[in-house]
């Protein structure tokens, strides 16, 4: 029988760790799979899915910029993938059906209350951007019974308008990065792009309360901009969303293959080859 593929499409891809976190949850549940990842820009996507499902593509992950695309055209959708506007999780049926999924949301709260001991309930919670990234984790961060969730984003509008659309999951209010002057927060996540161009978002100083816990949901090779900051902030915990990468991934894995694979053995591999172990 022929090995089933998956595969991780997106643009750039050079530097995704899909394959290797797949790799390793084939190795560790016995599952045979092959996993590639495709350099696929948004105006060839359509067709280069096609030629993924014809040639014995199973599934599919889909990252930056193809989410949304994925979500526009897949057959069927989750509840949770709906309400996130994006899919990052496509199954391809024997008949070349598109189920797509968005496994974000639950990675990253497997990855705070599992992984870190955050429980979110009851937190006065800042979320920072207002663009797909921020669309995926509200309503599970809404789930969790914050005290409160405020969304902070340079562009206030697009901020007020994606909070209206969870109005219905609880209380979340949006507000400019002025705003913010004489609030306080016990957890801050960082879902703009600015860290990834090694920006931060303008943040007053106090704005963490002691004890306080920073996350950013961008990762890379060094720790990030807001990492750093929520550090030199004396936060009890900053981290990159490395482990929010390994959760979604195990999300889709167990979508795939009907097998949970372990997260902590992985995200423990990547931290030490990041040398932050
Ligand atoms: P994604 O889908 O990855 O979230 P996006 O939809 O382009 O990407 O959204 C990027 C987010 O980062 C937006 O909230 C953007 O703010 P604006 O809506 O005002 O553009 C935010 N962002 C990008 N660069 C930023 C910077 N230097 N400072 C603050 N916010 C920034």
């Amino acid at each position: 029988m022929p090995t089933d593929q998956y595969a991780v499409f997106g643009h750039p891809i050079r530097h995704s760790k899909s394959p290797r976190i797949h790799s390793l949850f084939a190795q560790q549940t016995g599952q045979l799979i092959d996993y590639i990842a495709r350099d696929v820009p948004a105006d060839v996507f359509e067709e280069e899915l096609k030629n993924f499902a014809d040639g014995g593509g199973r599934g599919l992950s889909c990252t930056v910029p193809l989410k949304e695309l994925a979500w526009r055209i897949a057959d069927e959708k989750s509840e949770r993938a709906n309400r996130a506007r994006a899919v990052n999780t496509l199954v391809i049926g024997d008949d070349g059906k598109l189920f797509g999924d968005n496994t974000d949301g639950v990675g990253l709260m497997r990855d705070l209350t599992e992984n870190l001991g955050v429980t979110v309930t009851g937190l006065d919670i800042l979320l920072l951007g207002a663009g797909g990234a921020s669309r995926g984790v509200i309503a599970p961060l809404l789930a969790g019974k914050p005290k409160r969730l405020i969304i902070a984003n340079r562009t206030v509008a697009k901020a007020v308008k994606l909070a209206s659309e969870f109005a219905d999951r609880g209380e979340i209010v949006a507000v400019g990065f002025e705003s913010l002057i004489h609030e306080s927060f016990d957890l801050i996540l960082n879902a703009t792009a600015a860290s990834l161009s090694g920006d931060l978002p303008p943040l007053p100083e106090g704005i963490l309360n002691p004890e306080g816990v920073c996350y950013d949901l961008a990762y890379g090779s060094q720790p990030t901009a807001f990492v750093r900051w929520g550090e030199g902030q004396g936060a009890r915990l900053s981290v990159d969303g490395i482990g929010m990468l390994v959760e979604q991934a195990a999300e889709s894995f167990f979508i795939w293959r009907g097998k949970r694979p372990q997260t902590r053995p992985v995200i423990e591999l990547l931290n030490k080859e990041r040398g932050l172990a």
